[in-house]
């Protein structure tokens, strides 16, 4: 049997993802001095994230995860989105980020800040730890972006290609023609 190796380009090594993480985190902590900050992750793919960055920040922190299906197979979304899993907790009055893993088209965040905006909090800003503007079709206002990147497949730090690669620790492109 033969084996082949998936062809992944490490894009951003972990070194490097924690090390802007750490400067995001000040940066948060300065604008939200003391907290509490929610911090809402987008399941599966920002929970990486949210852990590195939630321990990055000194304000105290409540964290809430919120799920979204997009319509659409393989590496891009199809442009219809709903809720498949709601928060926990009220948002109505508290300071709100939500935590994404990557914009893209933009189609996800656009409607997730409309359905939150709805729960009247008292802010509701994004960061992103990886966003490709290139994409975008939809508008997306992100207040906090750890790396601009070129419109490639990345994987890794908890992104994936059907549910594989979300362990890598550094954030690699999937080449053409890779397969799990
Ligand atoms: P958007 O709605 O097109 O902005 O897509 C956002 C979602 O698409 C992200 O949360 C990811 O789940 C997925 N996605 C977009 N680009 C990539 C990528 O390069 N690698 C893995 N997932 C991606």
């Amino acid at each position: 049997m033969t084996t082949v190796e998936p062809a992944l380009r490490v894009l951003i090594p972990a070194e490097r993802i924690q090390a802007r993480i750490r400067e995001l985190g000040a940066q948060i902590d300065r604008d939200y001095p003391g907290g509490p900050v929610w911090l809402i992750a987008i399941l599966k793919g920002a929970c990486f994230f949210l852990a590195d960055l939630s321990r990055a920040m000194k304000s105290s922190t409540r964290i809430d995860f919120i799920g979204i299906s997009s319509y659409g197979k393989g590496k891009t979304t199809s442009g219809e989105v709903k809720l498949t899993k709601d928060l926990d907790s009220s948002i109505e009055g508290a300071d709100v980020l939500v935590v994404e893993d990557i914009v893209d088209t933009g189609v996800t965040l656009n409607y997730l800040m409309h359905v939150l905006e709805q729960r009247k909090p008292r802010s509701l800003r994004i960061v992103a730890l990886l966003d490709k503007p290139s994409r975008r079709i939809r508008p997306v206002d992100v207040a906090y972006v750890g790396f601009q990147i070129p419109d490639e497949f990345v994987v890794g730090y908890g992104l994936d290609y059907a549910e594989n690669y979300r362990n890598l620790s550094d954030i690699c492109v999937l080449e053409e023609g890779a397969k799990p």
